[in-house]
């Protein structure tokens, strides 16, 4: 996508741009269908296992305020083409699992699912961000119906355990401020607690597997 999309040329600014109808409808509606398909897989895997995998699932459209700031910092104009064509993660879902392996297992399927056309897939749980953080995050476009024709919108689906969305949502709430970002003691720590939240995110698995092996 993006060369169809008719806003070539487009005097509006990013802001309205992105407030008209037709983007609410295209980025709107891939956070919707990114959702649905999400949902369904696990309520297969649940009825599979006969246990709860989701502990929540929530999605959002990237403000323009954050648009702006992102193309600035790839270094591009902040026009609404360079947003559709440079930006992964205007469309963004957010799917916490109570355990690790059903955060793989979910990543597989949504993978080979005949409504996903997987691009990327970034492993932060392999490889963890310098601040810590651990994801999975899956680039893939995901059906929308805008207008009557059905066009294909990258999503960014980030899947993680409970664990590490408790550790994301903290970072996130400590971290509004700079001065937290530039110390290093406390850089340092965020990290050390990222491990061992880890830990024991493995040993909880671990011991989820013995009680189903009862
Ligand atoms: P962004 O400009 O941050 O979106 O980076 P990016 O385009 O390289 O994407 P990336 O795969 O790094 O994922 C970015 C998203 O992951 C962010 O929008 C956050 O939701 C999440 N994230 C990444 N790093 C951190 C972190 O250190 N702490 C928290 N809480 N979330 C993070
Ligand atoms: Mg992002």
């Amino acid at each position: 996508m993006g060369e169809e999309t008719g806003w070539e040329g487009t005097p509006l600014s990013l802001e309205d741009a992105m407030g008209q109808a037709q983007f609410l409808e295209m980025y709107g509606g891939a956070v919707q269908s990114a959702m649905e398909i999400t949902k369904g897989i696990i309520e297969r895997l649940e009825a599979k296992y006969r246990r709860e995998i989701l502990s929540g699932i929530s999605g959002r459209i990237k403000t323009p305020e954050s648009v702006g700031r992102k193309l600035i910092k790839k270094g591009c104009d902040v026009t609404l083409e360079n947003a559709v064509s440079r930006l992964n993660d205007i469309a963004g879902v957010r799917v916490t699992c109570y355990f690790l392996d059903d955060v793989y297992e979910l990543a597989r399927h949504l993978k080979k699912h005949s409504q996903v056309r997987f691009l990327k897939e970034k492993n932060y749980i392999e490889k963890p961000k310098a601040s810590g953080y651990k994801s999975l995050h899956l680039i893939a476009e995901v059906p929308v119906t805008v207008q009557n024709r059905e066009m294909w919108i990258k999503t960014e689906i980030q899947i993680r355990t409970l664990a590490m969305d408790f550790w994301a949502r903290i970072d996130h709430r400590l971290c509004y401020k700079k001065e937290v970002k530039s110390s290093k003691s406390i850089q340092k720590d965020l990290r050390e607690y990222a491990e061992i939240i880890s830990r024991v995110d493995v040993q909880m698995l671990s011991l989820r597997k013995r009680i189903d092996a009862l």
